[in-house]
């Protein structure tokens, strides 16, 4: 190849890096065994100076992870398909530590003989950082663990990042198993008081005397079995945070007790009478919906105000069905990590995940996955490994987001729904607290869903 040819060629490519730079855009261009070929040099402006001539050579998923890049991930295959996928969230990792989080598109680049384009370039690149970028470069941990692609998620995350120089009390309300717990650890983990400790306690989980005696703590004699003092979670979580998980569940007198504590900030052991402070941060959390609760009797309003100075609300998964694949894939990595294998989905093993309709949210997604992993051989994870109500759903709800009006989606994703629950009651004989373990949610909330749903034997 002359070395006008080549020039040309670096011009062409210079000009079309120059168009998409102008557009705050960075592309690269691969060849067909998927690898850098040409770099813009605006690639600079997130990797740092030299950037560009580095990368020639690598292989895109060094760059941009092999999650999408490796073999038989989503934009590989899309890209030898001759398919184009837009607007994947992806992070760039150049040589350096750390990673830029960056929105990428990928396309096979069709030729056209008289143009001046590289032959041997097959596919482009083109990102874009991502308006999230910073949540990640700025946050020590950045948000581990909490994959987040959907818009919905993206604002909830924004919300964490406008907390991160405040105190203020938080309530998360979701669905059982849609990451209320991983938000709230999020939200200490990026607080001023993140080297404190993280205590949570969940108030559903003891009768009204005993979780007075766990959240202030009790003095030797109180009560029969108190045999010597014992802190409370809140003089524990002092300097940190306190989790009040399904604060929704709280006894009334409790109530009384708790938002004494939020307003004056004191409390007593159980049979004391000196006055401690309370200094720990509020994050309370409920899958119920606390209004309708404070309408029905079961919830003080005060205290509901007192919590609710800074609502965030956790769509269940089904809303959010682009975060699916994300955190599927993520959760295979974890899960398929801890027993030292490498584990990808079969399209068929995506496609059941895509129409399944997760009422028990991304905690079932998670026994789902332990599930398959445990049951599958070999390398791929495929539909017949998914439990059944998850690998039939498809006969239920045929596509991951049904087209048509909102309606109609809803019927569907409503019908989905309906015949998972069904499949996983038959399969435990209708024995509840065992489906609903399969589903990976409580009792109470299988029966509320069972309700909602119309769903009686
Ligand atoms: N966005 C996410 N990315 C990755 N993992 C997630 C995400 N959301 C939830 N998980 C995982 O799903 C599981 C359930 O989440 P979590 O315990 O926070 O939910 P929850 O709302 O508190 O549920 P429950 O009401 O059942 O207590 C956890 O193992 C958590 O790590
Ligand atoms: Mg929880």
């Amino acid at each position: 190849m002359s070395a006008s040819t080549t020039e040309t060629r670096r011009a062409a490519f210079g000009a079309v890096s120059a168009a998409f730079a102008s557009l705050g855009r960075v592309c690269m261009a691969l060849d067909a065994g998927l690898r850098v070929r040409h770099a813009s040099q605006a690639v600079e402006g997130l990797l740092g100076a030299g950037a560009a001539a580095r990368l020639v050579g690598r292989p895109v998923e060094e760059l941009l992870g092999e999650e999408l890049f490796g073999e038989g991930a989503p934009l590989r295959q899309a890209l030898q398909a001759g398919e184009r996928r837009e607007g994947w969230r992806a992070s760039l990792r150049g040589d350096g530590p750390g990673a830029r989080l960056v929105s990428v598109t990928v396309a096979p680049l069709h030729h056209d003989p008289e143009s001046a384009c590289d032959p041997e370039a097959a596919y482009l690149v083109v990102m874009r950082p991502d308006e999230e970028d910073h949540l990640r470069a700025t946050g020590p941990a950045g948000f581990a663990g909490l994959v987040a692609h959907s818009p919905a998620m993206v604002r909830v995350l924004r919300l964490v990042d406008q907390l991160r120089h405040r105190e203020t009390t938080v309530l998360l309300q979701g669905e059982s198993g849609t990451g209320k717990e991983l938000v709230a650890r999020a939200i200490h983990a990026h607080s001023p008081r993140r080297s404190g400790p993280f205590v949570a306690v969940s108030c559903a989980a003891l009768p009204a005397d005993l979780l007075e005696s766990e959240l202030f703590g009790h003095v030797r004699g109180a009560f029969t079995g108190a045999v010597r003092d014992r802190a409370g979670r809140f003089e524990v979580a002092q300097g940190g945070t306190l989790f009040l998980d399904e604060v929704g569940d709280l006894p009334l007198p409790l109530q009384v007790k708790l938002l004494r504590v939020l307003q004056e900030r004191s409390y007593e052991r159980v049979g004391d009478s000196t006055t401690l402070r309370a200094d720990a941060r509020i994050v309370a959390a409920t899958h119920r919906d606390l209004r309708r609760a404070v309408e029905a009797g079961a919830f003080r309003d005060d205290l509901y105000y007192r919590l609710r100075v800074f609502p965030i609300e956790l769509p269940p998964l089904r809303e959010r069905r682009e975060d699916i694949e994300p955190i599927a894939r993520y959760l295979l990595l974890r899960v398929g990590e801890r027993g030292g294998r490498a584990l990808r989905f079969s399209p068929d093993a995506l496609r059941a995940l895509l129409s399944y309709p997760w009422p028990g949210n991304v905690r079932e997604l998670e026994n789902a996955l332990e599930f398959a992993v445990t049951v599958s051989q070999g390398q791929t994870v495929r539909a017949e490994d998914l439990p059944p109500e998850v690998s039939g759903a498809r006969l239920a709800a045929p596509e991951a987001s049904p087209p048509g009006p909102p309606a109609r989606a809803a019927v569907a994703d409503h019908e989905g729904q309906r015949t998972a629950l069904v499949a996983a009651l038959d399969r435990s004989r209708w024995k509840v607290a065992e489906a609903a373990r399969a589903l990976g949610i409580s009792r109470s909330t299988l029966w509320r869903r069972m309700r909602e749903l119309g769903v009686s034997r």
